[in-house]
């Protein structure tokens, strides 16, 4: 949801900065800017669309400089053109913005600035926050750094912001609440800003994740300096980072979803690799080690998200009150934070974000926080926000996914959840011996049964051209199929834009039934297990209304290939595990879907992948 990029160095800042945004395009790609300063200069460069458009656009253009900010954005006020583009500039054009969030009371803060004869260009909140900036700077005759500070404490909302000021093209100027900022310090003395690590990576692996209410000064005499909202100088925590450039790359694949996709039999490993042993019978999570007995003792388990992690948790809940017995409560992260939740003494929330920065997830924790509960989060981005506010959690090791649409994050958020019931079920003793280790030796084959599904893809590529022109489709699941149905919906509906809905396999008939004829592909999750026979009567149902069945079945079966127009088989397994499984040959198909429908897979329109507003 909006990235920034900023740098202040030696080096030419525009290729950096340019660089750094096509790293974050993914978490918005509407409207691309960079401005830079060249001798006192400020120049501003701002481009309808993606930053390809924009380095088209600056290619004769000054762009020299070695102080530099750039953004790329998701428009939240104000749609997306050239005029309400970042960065913004002051009134008298020599302070730039970037700012990724959304100040909520920019409306009254507009009104006095209107009176005191500012003029807006933009629809955007963020000019607001740049003229407010200018106004104290003036007014009270502060460095502009001061007046940053005293800006921002008069906004309301969420922010990550960079500022800069031709008057001093020695400095750079951040702050955060909200919205995620990292700051890396490079090797030569030079400094980078970024929302994430990515455009950081290949510079420098030292990092300090700036905390909500911080305001950090990068100057090039002074180096990094670290305040709070209060002025109060704090010594900066620089950690050093795990990732690796590979990582942001294609490696090969046209996309990186399809690189994602792919990537899921290391993913799981590595997200289960030192947690799970199936010689000695263990399962461990070191993260919520201190929590085990608590988990164990819950009365009640809330898990809070959005999304596909939303679904992960819908996984979860079958998981946890099968195996453990304890009640779990999944709810909508921006649904539970409005709606005065009840949370008693022994419930423990638990966040499920693959970004960790989703705006309504944290602030659903830290309602939840708030009224005493134990938080713990299941995070696939290190040093994100709700890994650094929860008490314990648990990361997914998935590496960095850069599709927007989710994939490998999904199984490792499962296999997490999976880890993390098994955990506690041995503690309460809810589950016996046999059916454990059973459990875990099939967790440590479901890699190389992603692997084998994989290895359909040539079939699952063929299969999908058939719907390719759907406009709409259906998924049915019972059980814990139920939220991979509903995510196999998601899936499609979000690259492809084919209308697409996800249903318990029973409640068809109580609607969308309604809709089915031979022009509607339906796809059933048809597995081994106690709801197959109904399953199959609920094929039946939708091939006596001549609607076209995708069936994925287990290995073998030949009662759902003779009713169904096609099925892909998945290898059999403990059905506890099974999502892990049905999921790949969805995604797979919503893949070929989009591609053949010349849609751009990575980045659909109108979404993005971290949502850091509400
Ligand atoms: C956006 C992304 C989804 C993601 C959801 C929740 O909508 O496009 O892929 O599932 O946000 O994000 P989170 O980072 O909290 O898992």
């Amino acid at each position: 949801m909006c990235g920034i990029v900023a740098y202040i160095g030696d080096q030419q800042a525009f290729p950096i900065v340019l660089k750094g945004l096509k790293r974050l395009e993914y978490r918005g790609y509407d409207s691309a800017g960079i401005a830079v300063i060249n001798d006192r200069q400020l120049n501003n460069y701002k481009q309808k669309g993606k930053v390809a458009e924009l380095e088209t656009f600056t290619e004769n253009k000054d762009v020299e400089g070695t102080i530099g900010i750039g953004h790329t954005r998701w428009a939240t006020h104000g749609p997306p053109n050239d005029i309400n583009a970042h960065p913004h500039v002051s009134g008298d054009g020599e302070i730039a913005l970037i700012h990724n969030g959304i100040i909520e009371n920019y409306d009254t803060l507009k009104e006095g600035l209107l009176s005191r004869g500012h003029e807006f260009k933009s629809e955007t909140d963020t000019e607001v926050l740049i003229h407010l900036i200018e106004d104290i700077k003036k007014n009270e005759e502060v460095t502009t750094a001061e007046a940053v500070r005293l800006a921002l404490s008069n906004v309301i909302g969420a922010y990550a912001i960079v500022v800069m000021d031709q008057s001093n093209p020695d400095q750079l100027i951040a702050a955060r609440k909200s919205s995620p900022l990292v700051v890396g310090i490079g090797k030569k003395g030079d400094y980078y800003l970024a929302s994430d690590a990515t455009p950081i990576v290949e510079y420098t692996n030292e990092v300090v994740y700036l905390d909500d209410e911080e305001i950090a000064i990068v100057d090039r005499n002074k180096g990094l300096r670290l305040y709070n909202i209060q002025n109060q100088e704090k010594t900066p925590y620089i950690q050093e980072l795990e990732l690796q450039l590979e990582e942001l790359e294609k490696g090969g694949y046209e996309h990186f979803m399809l690189k994602e996709i792919h990537e899921q039999p290391r993913s799981i490993k590595d997200c289960f690799r030192g947690r799970l042993n199936v010689d000695k019978g263990w399962v461990g999570l070191g993260g919520i080690k201190d929590y085990e007995q608590q988990l164990a003792n819950a009365n009640r388990i809330i898990m809070v998200a959005c999304g596909t992690s939303w679904h992960a948790a819908l996984v979860g809940e079958y998981l946890f009150e099968d195996l453990t017995r304890t009640p779990v409560e999944v709810e909508y992260a921006s649904e539970f934070r409005y709606r005065n939740p009840i949370i008693e003494e022994g419930d423990i929330v638990i966040a499920i974000s693959q970004s960790g920065e989703t705006a309504d997830t944290l602030a659903a924790l830290e309602l939840a926080k708030s009224k005493g509960a134990i938080i713990l989060g299941i995070c696939n981005v290190v040093g994100s926000s709700i890994s650094r506010i929860t008490h314990a959690g648990s990361y997914t090791h998935a590496g960095p996914e850069i599709g927007v649409a989710s994939t490998k994050a999904f199984t490792a958020q499962v296999t997490v959840l999976t880890l993390m019931a098994l955990t506690i079920a041995r503690k309460k003793g809810t589950l016996n011996e046999s059916k454990f280790r059973r459990l875990i030796t099939e967790m440590e084959l479901i890699p190389d049964k992603v692997s084998r599904i994989l290895e359909s893809s040539a079939y699952i590529e063929k299969l999908s051209k058939n719907y390719k022109g759907a406009r709409n489709a259906l998924y049915l699941g019972r059980g814990n199929s139920f939220p991979v149905a509903l995510e196999g919906a998601l899936k499609l509906k979000e690259i492809s834009y084919i209308h697409a809905e996800g249903y318990p396999a029973a409640e068809m008939k109580h609607g969308p039934i309604a809709l089915i004829d031979e022009e509607m592909p339906v796809f059933v999750i048809a597995t081994k297990g106690p709801s197959y026979e109904k399953v199959v009567s609920n094929i039946q149902e939708v091939k006596a209304r001549k609607g076209k069945v995708v069936a994925i079945v287990t290995e073998g079966d030949e009662q759902v290939k003779n009713m169904a127009d096609h099925v892909i088989e998945i290898p059999d397994t403990d059905e506890h595990l099974t999502p892990l499984l049905t999921t790949i040959p969805l995604q797979l198909v919503s893949y070929y879907i989009a591609v053949m429908r010349e849609c751009n897979v990575d980045q659909p329109r109108n979404l993005a992948k971290s949502v850091t507003v509400e």
